[in-house]
């Protein structure tokens, strides 16, 4: 029995810090473990342009606890009416590494995203000029469509579409939660297409959700599909494909802002995430690919380096006992509870 796994240390490129009080509770949980994290641009206000994703850096650096290191990268929120110069500028000058498309009303704080993607068509060109990769929200928003297809539906009518009107866009799909998005991204062959995948999606599916009982803790957006999508997407993690890569999507929203009749989005794994992912990647015999999906394929795809220092995971004899929530200066935030024990954990 493996009961030790060293790896490099691990990215996250998909994760949301928020600010102010909630910022300065919720950071050290991401750098705890992790070296880099893609940072999202849906604040209140959004964080649109480069002059506003550098303010933001700085408020999230100031956050990071003195003994630990740790490097956002920013992104920037598309809107409709974003400029391609901006853009274009906050890349180069290194600050920003990928834009994010949020159809308008697709999720948390997406209201000043894209109504119409033919309207933001000259920052996609740009992007696709300069390298700069989109982060796509695949989510179409149309009310007339069952919430459960709105992923496979936003791929046909606006994803392909797109990526045949702008060549050479390269393109993350954020938080794939479908075989459809899956087959998707095997089926490419541009070099130019990728997908993240959460921890919470390797192990929920909607039953967990809906089953016994309303879970407000389980609800996120992409809302979890069924358990043929979730196995789907298991294999596709522990595949060692390597347009496949970790984007936790920890979403930490206080329990007063889920427990509600209309509670938010979002599952926040930030704390438990590697320990989760160990326990998944073992039980589908894949440990050894736990690396590439952690550490290697999402730097390959951003064209960064991969990170110079390690981790070492262990395999306790006893369970792991996680807080089931943190408290921060916001109010509590409940910890993503798996639904089983975890034994896997990252030495100190
Ligand atoms: C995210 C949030 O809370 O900002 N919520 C979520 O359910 N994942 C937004 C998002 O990534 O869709
Ligand atoms: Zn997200």
């Amino acid at each position: 029995m493996t009961d030790t796994l060293t790896i490099l240390r691990p990215d996250d490129w998909h994760l949301h810090l928020r600010d102010g009080e909630m910022l300065q509770g919720v950071t050290l949980h991401t750098a705890n473990h992790f070296a880099r994290a893609i940072i999202m641009p849906n604040l209140v206000p959004p964080v649109v342009t480069g002059a506003e994703a550098e303010a933001y850096r700085d408020r999230i650096m100031a956050a990071v606890p003195a003994s630990m290191t740790f490097e956002p990268l920013m992104t920037l929120y598309l809107t409709e009416a974003t400029q391609a110069d901006d853009v274009a500028a906050a890349h180069a000058s290194g600050l920003v590494k990928a834009v994010k498309l949020y159809p308008a009303g697709a999720t948390t704080n997406s209201q000043s995203g894209v109504s119409n993607i033919d309207n933001v068509q000259g920052v996609l060109e740009r992007m696709a000029d300069i390298g700069l990769p989109l982060c796509v929200h695949g989510e179409v928003t149309d009310p007339d469509i069952d919430i459960f297809d709105r992923e496979a539906v936003f791929i046909e009518r606006v994803l392909d579409p797109v990526r045949r009107r702008v060549p050479g866009l390269r393109v993350v799909m954020e938080h794939v939660t479908t075989a459809d998005a899956v087959a998707y991204v095997q089926a490419d062959d541009s070099g130019n297409l990728a997908a993240t995948i959460t921890t919470h999606h390797l192990i929920i599916n909607r039953n967990h959700i809906l089953a016994g009982g309303i879970r407000p803790h389980y609800y996120c957006l992409p809302v979890a599909k069924r358990e043929t999508h979730r196995l789907a997407l298991r294999a596709a993690a522990c595949s060692g494909d390597e347009r496949f890569f970790l984007g936790t999507d920890s979403a930490p929203h206080t329990d007063e802002a889920k427990l509600l009749p209309c509670g938010c989005a979002g599952i926040f794994t930030a704390p438990n995430t590697m320990s989760c992912l160990a326990h998944v990647f073992e039980e589908d015999g894949a440990l050894d690919r736990l690396e590439g999906f952690t550490s290697r394929h999402g730097p390959q795809f951003y064209r960064l380096p991969v990170n110079s220092d390690e981790v070492t995971l262990s395999k306790q004899a006893d369970p792991v006992r996680y807080p089931e929530y943190i408290e921060t200066g916001a109010g509590k935030v409940t910890v993503f509870d798996p639904g089983f024990d975890l034994f896997w954990r990252v030495e100190d």
